[in-house]
């Protein structure tokens, strides 16, 4: 990894693992990008220069006979001086003009600081370029981090105001990234509740494609993801670009095609109902984005963002720790339980590799349905007698650990905290609120209500002797206000929430550091890089089917690694889908994740427990592989009939091939798959087949796997090096 500053030609190169990203300080003073891609000499790369049509361009001011600032490629692209493209940074000055010529001031390398208030990736040698606006002051530092164990650079930007009056702005973007040409596809991830990232690919074009998310969260509608591909790039080769947020708000992505035939992407916090006053001295901190970069196609891409989580973003305790294999209570019984019934789970279970018991929602306050008691954080005597301490005795007398539900970022009406507080409950004056899933959201730009917050969590926790906490977040913002901002203040609204959502984050997750924290946003709405420093695991959706799980699991995966999604085996007919779908498939693919059970397990039969037992050891063997391996997706559920997963430990050493395929019918086809990720020249033994190969010739020439004659067929292969 290197930082290298060329005095000559103005020149910063950027070299991490396997990528380069170079721009230089131009002329005019303006840092105008050259070149993103796969690792070129130190070479001077002005030579890639290029310019369309200029006659009717407004040139910088000032100065005549020179390119647009609309021509050049952008490092941060600024408004009102002839750039007419999408601006990463609007503001409007003391005086009411909305001008700032960000100019190069001065540089320096540094080890990489934290942002204040907000997660973002850890090491790696920092570039900071100081840009001003030399009349006014107002200035930007953008800092670039690059890795020398993950291809990827981290990128973001720090707005401050340096006059001596208030500056709005109006759009704060963490950065822009000039692309060479036009000849891109955009890939993006959607989706809804039990439908979570799916794909959808679409060619750019003249004028901007956008993603974005208006909820204060950052939603299961449009992960904050984007990546940009060669129209012939694939899963195994050709480039692709992808563009994470490390974020949980509202956030906006852009790539905009522009008359010149270039692209150029920009994106960070949506500033669609957003501005924030900055007042003289004071600074901004923009989210990290954090840009990966692979000549490998998607899966190339893919590998990068998983190495560059894992080892640099994730909680390093738990990142590639064993998990709790846990049972949770709330497919089993929903709101309708006591202790004699949670303890026949844990009971049913002992001894069969579940080391942890998840009570999920419904043991608190007045909560025998999801219309009330959220906010309540104490416990239920009535419902559960002896209190959750009798269930967490029983379970720890097991040898098991115990894991709690939490929703504390909500409030419900009917509810003792709304009660006593409905100012705290986000809502304008005079106006009534939405309701979703019966309940309303806590206020947390609000420091009291933070402190309740973390009070009532930290008590339960701390007095009950918890392991584990599933924290949940089950509806969007509506009505965004708060009695504590001024009017003009009220705009902050959506990113003083994520701010508030790290503070609460910091001080419960980070106070509690033995205690193991899963993210939930019903299902897995709220799946995002921010999200995932706190929560080494988020539940992946509400979605438990094997067969839609394969869609959402692949999806997921194409940024995410499976360490972090989390991916339980329900019971049949699927409560979501009605599908009935194998035992063993089900295990098979909650097991490509952090894995757990989900169902009533005092209804098993001898058989089952028997199927349990074996599924949890078979677990346990590739557990490793799952959670720190290279992931290589052979074939894709939305393309085909199949899906077909490969995990490979990092030193290739061992491996296992994961192959599903929907429909049996009178006759399948063939489907041979080739493996993906060995050691083309090192020996391996395909274990279930008895069979002993090169890695070349289990990758090119392949096999046909021996799918199990039913419908939602899935097998498994395990390859070991000899
Ligand atoms: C959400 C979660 C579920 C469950 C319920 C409880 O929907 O995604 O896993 O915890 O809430 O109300």
């Amino acid at each position: 990894m290197a930082i290298i500053y060329n005095d000559k030609t103005k020149t910063f190169m950027l070299q991490g693992k396997d990528l380069c990203y170079a721009f230089w300080i131009n002329d005019l003073g303006y840092p105008e990008h050259l070149y993103f891609g796969s690792p070129v000499g130190a070479d001077d790369l002005r030579f890639t220069r290029a310019f369309g049509a200029t006659s009717t361009a407004a040139t910088p001011p000032g100065i005549d006979n020179v390119p647009s600032y609309n021509a050049y490629p952008s490092e941060l692209s600024f408004f009102g001086t002839g750039d007419y493209r999408e601006p990463a940074v609007q503001i409007v000055n003391p005086a009411g003009d909305r001008l700032c010529e960000l100019l190069f001031d001065s540089y320096d390398i540094v080890k990489k600081p934290k942002i204040s208030g907000m997660p973002s990736m850890d090491g790696g040698d920092t570039l900071v370029i100081h840009l001003k606006d030399k009349i006014n002051g107002f200035a930007a530092d953008l800092y670039y981090t690059v890795y020398d164990d993950c291809s990827v650079i981290a990128r973001r930007a720090v707005y401050k105001n340096l006059t001596s009056g208030d500056i709005r702005l109006e759009r704060a973007y963490s950065f822009s990234l000039a692309l060479p040409d036009r000849n891109y596809e955009m890939l993006s991830l959607y989706g809804v509740w039990a439908k979570e990232r799916h794909i959808d690919r679409i060619p750019v074009h003249h004028g901007v494609v956008s993603i974005d998310s208006k909820r204060t969260s950052s939603s299961a509608t449009l992960n904050p993801f984007i990546a940009m591909l060669r129209p012939d790039t694939t899963e195994t080769h050709g480039e692709a670009i992808g563009i994470n947020l490390v974020y949980s708000s509202s956030y906006v992505l852009k790539a905009e095609v522009n008359p010149d035939g270039t692209t150029q992407l920009t994106g960070g916090i949506n500033d669609f109902d957003f501005n924030w006053r900055l007042a003289p001295g004071e600074e901004f901190e923009t989210p990290e984005v954090v840009i990966a970069w692979s000549s490998d196609g998607i899966g190339g891409m893919s590998r990068a963002f998983h190495d560059a989580y894992r080892e640099h973003l994730i909680n390093k305790k738990y990142v590639k720790a064993s998990r709790p294999l846990l049972i949770n209570n709330w497919e089993a019984t929903y709101f309708n339980f006591d202790v004699p019934k949670l303890c026949a789970i844990a009971d049913a279970v002992n001894g069969l590799g579940i080391d942890t018991l998840v009570l999920d929602d419904g043991w608190f306050g007045k909560r025998d349905n999801d219309s009330s008691g959220l906010g309540d954080w104490v416990v239920n005597d009535k419902k559960l007698v002896g209190g959750i301490k009798a269930v967490i005795d029983h379970v720890h007398s097991l040898g098991m650990k115990f894991g709690l539900w939490f929703e504390p970022e909500m409030v419900s009406e009917d509810s003792d905290l709304f009660r006593a507080h409905p100012e705290w409950a986000i809502g304008v004056p005079n106006r009534k609120r939405c309701y979703s899933r019966h309940q309303f959201m806590l206020d947390l730009t609000r420091k009291d209500v933070r402190d309740y917050i973390v009070k009532a969590v930290s008590d339960i926790i701390e007095q009950n002797n918890v392991d584990y906490v599933k924290w949940d977040y089950n509806r969007n913002v509506t009505e965004s206000w708060s009695y504590c901002l001024e009017p003009e203040r009220q705009m902050e609204f959506a990113h003083r929430y994520a701010l508030g959502l790290y503070d609460i984050c910091e001080r419960i997750v980070n106070g509690h550091p033995d205690i193991f924290f899963e993210g939930c946003s019903a299902g897995g709405a709220r799946f995002d890089p921010a999200i995932m420093h706190y929560f080494p695991q988020i539940w992946t959706s509400d979605d438990s089917d094997a067969e839609e799980r394969t869609k959402i699991q692949y999806g997921t995966s194409i940024v995410y690694p499976l360490s972090v999604m989390s991916c339980h085996v329900s019971v049949c007919p699927n409560h979501q889908t009605g599908h009935t779908t194998p035992f063993d498939t089900r295990a098979i693919i909650a097991h490509l994740g952090a894995t757990g059970y989900e169902l009533d397990t005092t209804k098993f039969t001898d058989e089952e427990k028997a199927a349990v037992k074996l599924q949890t050891e078979e677990y346990h063997k590739i557990e490793d592989i799952v959670l720190e391996g290279d992931l290589y997706r052979i074939d894709s559920p939305f393309d085909s009939e199949f899906f077909t997963e490969a995990v490979v430990t990092k030193d290739k050493s061992r491996a296992e091939l994961i192959c599903y395929r929907r429909f049996a019918s009178v006759n399948n086809e063939i489907k041979r798959v080739k493996m993906a990720g060995l050691d083309p020249d090192a020996e391996y033994m395909l274990e279930e087949k008895g069979l002993r190969a090169k890695g070349s010739t289990f990758m090119n020439v392949g096999f046909a796997p021996s799918y199990p004659h039913s419908d939602f067929a899935a097998v498994k292969y395990h390859f070991t090096k000899v």
